[in-house]
C-alpha cells in the first residue's frame, strides 16, 4: 500500500497569516523525501486553502505524483485539462462543510459523472471518484469510465474502538472487494490516523490511502518528516 499525503492544511496556516510561511511547496518535497508515494491536494470553490497558484507551482515542482482532488466545477476542470495532473479525485463539495463531508453521489448522476470525466480521461489523467462504501455507488461508479474509485473511511474512523467499527470495516472490505470485481482500483482515505490505520492491511489490494489532518497535526509535535515516515512505515 502506498501512502499520498494531502497537504491542504499547510495552506490553511500559511492563508491564516496571508503570506507565505509554511510553504506549500516545500512540504510537498518533504513529504516526497520521507516515503509519500503522491501528493495531494483540493482546490475548493472557494479557494479556502490551496490557491491556483499552488497547482501550478506543484505541478512543475514535484518528484513523485499531484493528486488534484476537485469538485465537478467547470472552471476547476479548466485548470485540471490544463495541468493534466497525474489524477484527479473528483468529491461533493458544499461551501459550508469543514472538511469533504460524504461521498459523491454516483448512482444519482452517473451520466453526469461520465460526461464530466471524459475530456480528463480523455487527455490521459488518471480518475477517482470519493464515494461512501456502498454497493449502489460502487457499481455506478463502474460505469463512469473512471479507473480508480477512493473509498470513504469516515465513518470507519468516526466508528473505531466502538461497537459500530466491526460493521463500518465490513463495509469497506465489501465495497473494496466488489469494485476489484468490476474492474476498479481502490484507494481510501479520510479520519485515518495512527491508531485505526492498521486496519486497512485487512483489505485486500488497496492501491494507496490518502491522509492529511492527522499527519499535519502530527507534525506540530515532532515534525513534518517524522510525521510522513511514521505513517509510511505504518502503511507499507
Ligand atoms: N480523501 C479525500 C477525498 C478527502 O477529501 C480528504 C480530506 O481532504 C482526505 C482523503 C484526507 O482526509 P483527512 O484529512 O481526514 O486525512
Amino acid at each position: 500500500m502506498l501512502l499520498g499525503v494531502n497537504i491542504d492544511h499547510i495552506a490553511t496556516l500559511r492563508n491564516a497569516r496571508g503570506g507565505v510561511e509554511p510553504d506549500v511547496e516545500k512540504a510537498a518535497h518533504i513529504c516526497e523525501q520521507n516515503g509519500a508515494a503522491s501528493v495531494t491536494t483540493h482546490l475548493r470553490e472557494d479557494r479556502r486553502h490551496i490557491k491556483d497558484e499552488d497547482v501550478y507551482t506543484l505541478i512543475n515542482s514535484i518528484n513523485t505524483k499531484l493528486n488534484l482532488e476537485m469538485a465537478m466545477a467547470e472552471d476547476i476542470r479548466q485548470i485540471a485539462a490544463e495541468i493534466k495532473p497525474y489524477s484527479i479525485c473528483l468529491v461533493p463539495e458544499k461551501r459550508q462543510e469543514v472538511t469533504t463531508e460524504g461521498g459523491l453521489d454516483v448512482a444519482g448522476q452517473t451520466e453526469r459523472v461520465k460526461e464530466f470525466i471524459k475530456p480528463l480521461l480523455d487527455k490521459g489523467i488518471i480518475v477517482s471518484l470519493f464515494i461512501d462504501p456502498d454497493e449502489k455507488q460502487v457499481l455506478a461508479s463502474a460505469e463512469t469510465g473512471a479507473q480508480f474509485i477512493e473509498l470513504h473511511t469516515g465513518s470507519y474512523a468516526e466508528s473505531f474502538g466502538y461497537k459500530e467499527e466491526e460493521e463500518e470495516f465490513l463495509k469497506l472490505k465489501t465495497s473494496a472487494m466488489l469494485a476489484q470485481k468490476s474492474g476498479l482500483k481502490v484507494n481510501a482515505g479520510h479520519g485515518l490516523n495512527y491508531e485505526n490505520v492498521h486496519r486497512m492491511h485487512e483489505i485486500p489490494d488497496l492501491v494507496e490511502l490518502n491522509i492529511g489532518h492527522s499527519i499535519i497535526s502530527r507534525a506540530v509535535f515532532v515534525g513534518l518528516p517524522s510525521a510522513v515516515k511514521e505513517m509510511a512505515d505504518l502503511i507499507k
